[in-house]
């Protein structure tokens, strides 16, 4: 399927060419590398919020078996439909005027905040007991942590900042990818072996990194020698963080075809993995804008 295309924006797909490769698999709109126009990050954030947001509300229903979680389900359905229709109202509008600017992104943190209140509410409930669905309290502080940020950026934003902070950056996501890392470990069928084990490891190196400087870097080489060095040598670069998101991002593109093709085996619906996946890749982009 071909993808649609944005004026003056990077269209990201997994092949990096012009078409999907699967019908699971959605585009990242990025401003141009260099654009420091607060207007294009401020839509192409929006854009990005609203889908990734949108496809929270639709994971949690999933995970809620309506025998066990009636309403925390309908809740969670409503969620995916409004921001689903947010998502749908910024994808075929243009990117504001400057002077709509903070009105826009006001839009966006305005249908954004209470999710994210939701997101807080269950997390405790499923932590002392009161709600018994399929989502691990850590995945309702993931996905709230993960909504948090985007507020942060559109209030950003708003204010016509562009720029990110590089410790912001890695502070937020390292944090994020070792969580996911350890999603992946446990919804995998317990029999793929090598493939949890390589999630833990993945999940400790992120863990390390995400406290920060060359010191961070040192202990996760001695921590997971293996899985450093070869994040070093499939992508050199001085930046270890950088090369681990490569190879980050690399391993989430397999694991998303082959759970596709059904090559790997797992609870993991297609649909989760390539929003883990586009996850990824905006880390990536950020890292890359960051000073
Ligand atoms: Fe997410
Ligand atoms: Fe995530």
């Amino acid at each position: 399927m071909q993808t649609r295309t944005y004026p003056d924006m990077i269209v990201l797909t997994r092949r990096g060419g012009d078409t999907l490769e699967s019908p699971h698999e959605k585009p990242v709109i990025l401003p141009r590398e260099g654009d420091m126009d607060p207007v294009k990050h401020a839509w192409c954030d929006a854009f990005f919020a609203t889908q990734i947001l949108a496809e929270h509300g639709l994971f949690l229903s999933l995970m809620m078996p309506e025998e066990l979680a009636a309403e925390a389900r309908s809740e969670a359905k409503r969620f995916h439909q409004e921001l689903n229709s947010l998502h749908e109202e910024i994808a075929n509008a243009s990117p504001p005027q400057r002077s709509e600017l903070q009105s826009f992104t006001g839009q966006v943190i305005d249908a954004v905040m209470p999710f994210i209140d939701y997101k807080a509410r269950m997390g405790e409930a499923q932590r002392t007991g009161q709600l018994h669905s399929f989502v691990w309290p850590l995945m309702f502080d993931h996905m709230r942590r993960e909504a948090q940020w985007y507020v942060h950026r559109l209030e950003t934003l708003g204010r016509g900042q562009v720029e990110f902070s590089r410790d912001e950056v890695v502070g937020n996501w390292a944090d994020l990818m070792d969580e996911e890392a350890r999603f992946l470990a446990h919804l995998l069928d317990p029999d793929e072996f090598d493939l949890i084990q390589k999630a833990m490891q993945t999940s400790q190196v992120w863990r390390e990194l995400e406290k920060g400087g060359m010191g961070s870097v040192v202990s996760a080489s001695i921590k997971e020698p293996g899985t450093v060095m070869q994040s070093m040598s499939q992508h050199p670069s001085t930046d270890a963080v950088m090369s681990s998101a490569l190879t980050t991002l690399d391993v989430q593109t397999d694991v998303t075809r082959g759970i596709e093709a059904a090559r790997i085996k797992s609870i993991i619906d297609p649909r989760l993995a390539d929003h883990n996946r586009r996850e990824m890749v905006k880390f990536i982009d950020e890292l890359k804008r960051a000073s």
